[in-house]
């Protein structure tokens, strides 16, 4: 064991701080709603800039509103990072992105209280819009850090509410001044509850996870003709919401004849003029498609594509495609996985691995620095609802798992 393994965690203070947060955008009957860049959004922001300066971190705020705090290390140079979100789905958990940055100002913590300078600094790290539920697309502020998204652009994009990105940040007053992309730190690791139901499935405490599933995001609009809904006959009508229910179902066959790992979600499903007695004008829906191989979510995504445009032309509508997220399948290192698999073990963890359904910051880091992840169960799978949960000790031990590792790459060599 190394000096730094010994690094004591206090879970509750870890739980207090959870909570804290889960006080901020706090819906009725649990859960938060901290969609990005929104007042909730900034107070969990403002909150968090006080936490990172009274745990005596130097916090910055980069040109996308990131937030990174950073404890000096005895060396100067790249630090080890640990990051994640603290925005949210509008129904979302305590648990989600939160856990992650939280378990790093509980490791800054537990250094301030041992009196330990580490070699390399120490960087935490809340990036913006990891949810893409507002703005799309998601992992936005790691994105633009990591330069996979350009600053540009992602400043322009407007939100679902019309709003738009760039003007938002400058009104919560986390427009920061610091350069994106940012520095590429020695290594990135980030703690996040699983979000699915495998962990508690296999009886297992910790997942190392391999990587992160390809992404891709399509927002499919169809233009019919409204007409009166007792007066046009059947073979008569262009419906947008027909051809958008069949869309739908199109997603769900796909997934079937695809198999796993494919999954396919219509999130979003808007018809206009959204009227009873009135044939809809115009449907606009999201699809999500993800895979764990890049070729095979290219052929399910055209094959959708081509099913939709027929879909719409036997309406006698048109569609248009927009595609708002395509983000390729990442492996996290491997080497890197294997310590935190090896940690977890070494404090008589269950321990698995699993590559991640869910998009994650860490994903936009494992291409440029060795990068891995800690998963701890979620209870029957629930996520992006705010009804998830983790036991106590379940959060605790993935956070020490997540700072044996961080310790031994703040000492040693990535
Ligand atoms: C991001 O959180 C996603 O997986 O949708
Ligand atoms: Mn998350
Ligand atoms: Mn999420």
């Amino acid at each position: 064991m190394t000096v730094t393994a010994a690094l004591r965690l206090d879970p509750a203070r870890l739980r207090a701080r959870l909570e804290g947060f889960g006080r901020i955008g706090a819906l009725p009957g649990g859960g938060v709603c901290r969609l990005a860049l929104t007042d909730a959004d900034r107070a969990g922001r403002d909150h968090l800039v006080a936490e990172m300066q009274a745990l005596g971190l130097t916090v910055t705020i980069d040109r996308i509103g990131n937030i990174t705090g950073t404890r000096q290390g005895r060396e100067d140079g790249p630090p080890v990072m640990i990051g994640s979100h603290i925005d949210s789905v509008a129904t979302g958990g305590l648990y989600d992105g939160t856990l992650g940055v939280v378990a790093g100002l509980e490791i800054a913590e537990a250094l301030n209280d041992a009196d330990l300078t580490t070699r390399r600094p120490l960087a935490i790290a809340a990036f913006t819009n990891e949810e893409g539920a507002r703005f799309a697309p998601d992992m936005m502020g790691s994105g633009v850090h990591q330069g996979a998204l350009d600053l540009g652009a992602m400043l322009a994009v407007r939100g679902i509410d019309g709003a738009v990105l760039g003007d938002e940040l400058a009104r919560i007053g986390h427009s920061g001044p610091a350069p994106c992309p940012g520095p590429t730190p020695a290594a990135y690791l980030e703690l996040h509850i699983e979000q699915g139901p495998v962990l508690e499935r296999e009886g297992l405490d910790i997942a190392a996870v391999t990587g992160v599933q390809g992404i891709s995001w399509t927002e499919m609009t169809i233009a019919g003709q409204s007409n009166h809904a007792g007066t046009t006959p059947m073979g008569l009508r262009r419906d947008a919401g027909l051809a958008a229910a069949r869309i739908t179902l199109a997603a769900r066959a796909l997934a079937q004849t695809f198999g796993p790992p494919l999954v396919a979600t219509v999130g979003v499903l808007e018809l206009s003029p959204g009227l009873t007695n009135v044939i809809p004008e115009t449907a606009r829906l999201t699809v999500d498609l993800r895979h764990t191989d890049a070729d095979t979510l290219t052929r399910a995504r055209a094959q959708l594509l081509a099913e939709a445009e027929v879909a719409a032309a036997e309406e006698g509508c048109a569609l248009s495609t927009r595609s708002l997220a395509d983000f390729p399948p990442v492996a996290f290192d491997p080497a890197l996985v294997a310590r935190i698999e090896t940690a977890a073990r070494a404090r008589g963890l269950r321990t698995g691995r699993m590559p991640s359904g869910a998009g994650h910051d860490a994903q936009m880091f494992a291409p440029n620095c060795p990068t891995a992840m800690v998963f701890v169960p979620s209870q029957a799978g629930l996520s992006h609802n705010i009804a998830e949960h983790t036991e106590p000790a379940q959060l605790a031990a993935g956070a020490q798992v997540l700072a044996d590792v961080a310790l031994d790459l703040l000492e040693g060599t990535p």
